[in-house]
């Protein structure tokens, strides 16, 4: 009987949190909801009926990049995943990583998926799901650079050109500790893939950028390579609305899920191979 209770109430809570989701107060007339079920009682809304909308900048390999006219991946297998647990089809929104906020944030995308590390600002925009994996920030130079540590980055007077991707981590970082700290300047490109060319035609010194896209770009150009010395290690997560809690919930649940029964790891050692 308590139990009964308890679940009643528990739907109670999910039922009224999806009718708040819901309420279209700054609705501009584009962002539709609709509903959908998982079947096991929860239900929540999308911003298009029956698919999952993720966004994502497809510049990051092997996390998200064009292959053959698709946007494949790490997380777009994942957010396959999802989708397929939630019933619903999954529609992926190719943009600048900068838009990916955003477009959660006005009801444009469900989910934003995009090696995306989950960081204190990012929290107070959007929420995260549970992390799916780990990012290093790495430094990428040229075979034959006189930078071989991050601490050689960052010493006093040294006065180095930085290329990152705008508004990663890797941005927020050298921001504060290269440029911020009058050490050097941090030059900001669309695509990690521009900042590479930047530092081939030596326009940059360095590329400070996430681990994997840093290897998939080192083994495409000639000449470069990842130095051993790590920046900082991040969680990645999936950035989701602060007012969609059932939609949160069921995409929460479905990736907790997917973890536990090794689809996750399965999805990752498929891009991404043990040395
Ligand atoms: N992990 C870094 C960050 O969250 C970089 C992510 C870039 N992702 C992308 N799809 N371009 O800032």
């Amino acid at each position: 009987m308590k139990k009964l209770i308890m679940s009643l109430l528990a739907s109670a809570m999910v039922l009224s949190m999806a009718a708040c989701g819901n309420t279209p107060a700054s609705n501009d007339g584009s962002q539709e909801s609709a509903s959908g079920s998982t079947g096991e009682g929860s239900s929540f809304t999308t911003v298009v009926e029956g698919k999952l909308t993720m966004a994502t900048n497809a510049t990051f390999p092997p996390y998200e990049y064009v292959e053959g006219g698709n946007i494949t991946g790490i997380d777009a297998e994942i957010a396959a995943a999802i989708a397929g647990k939630l019933g619903l089809e999954l529609q992926i929104d190719d943009m600048q990583f900068t838009a990916i906020t955003e477009s959660i944030k006005n009801g444009k995308a469900d989910i934003g998926l995009a090696g995306m590390t989950v960081t204190p600002d990012r929290q107070e925009e959007v929420d995260f799901t549970v992390s799916y994996a780990t990012g290093i920030q790495v430094v990428i130079v040229t075979e034959d650079s006189s930078i071989t540590s991050v601490d050689d980055l960052l010493a006093e007077g040294a006065n180095h050109k930085v290329g990152v991707q705008l508004n990663t981590t890797g941005d927020m970082f050298t921001t504060d500790d290269v440029e911020g700290a009058g050490k050097g300047e941090v030059i900001r490109y669309d695509k990690g893939a521009d900042a590479v060319q930047a530092l081939k035609t030596g326009k940059v010194d360095c590329v400070v950028i996430d681990n994997e896209p840093a290897k998939a770009f080192v083994a495409e150009n000639e000449g470069l390579k990842v130095l051993e010395t790590e920046y900082a290690v991040e969680d990645y997560a999936a950035a989701m609305s602060k007012d969609n809690p059932a939609l949160y919930e069921a995409v929460n649940t479905a990736l907790q899920e997917l973890i536990a029964d090794g689809t996750i790891q399965g999805i990752i050692d498929k891009y991404i191979k043990a040395e």
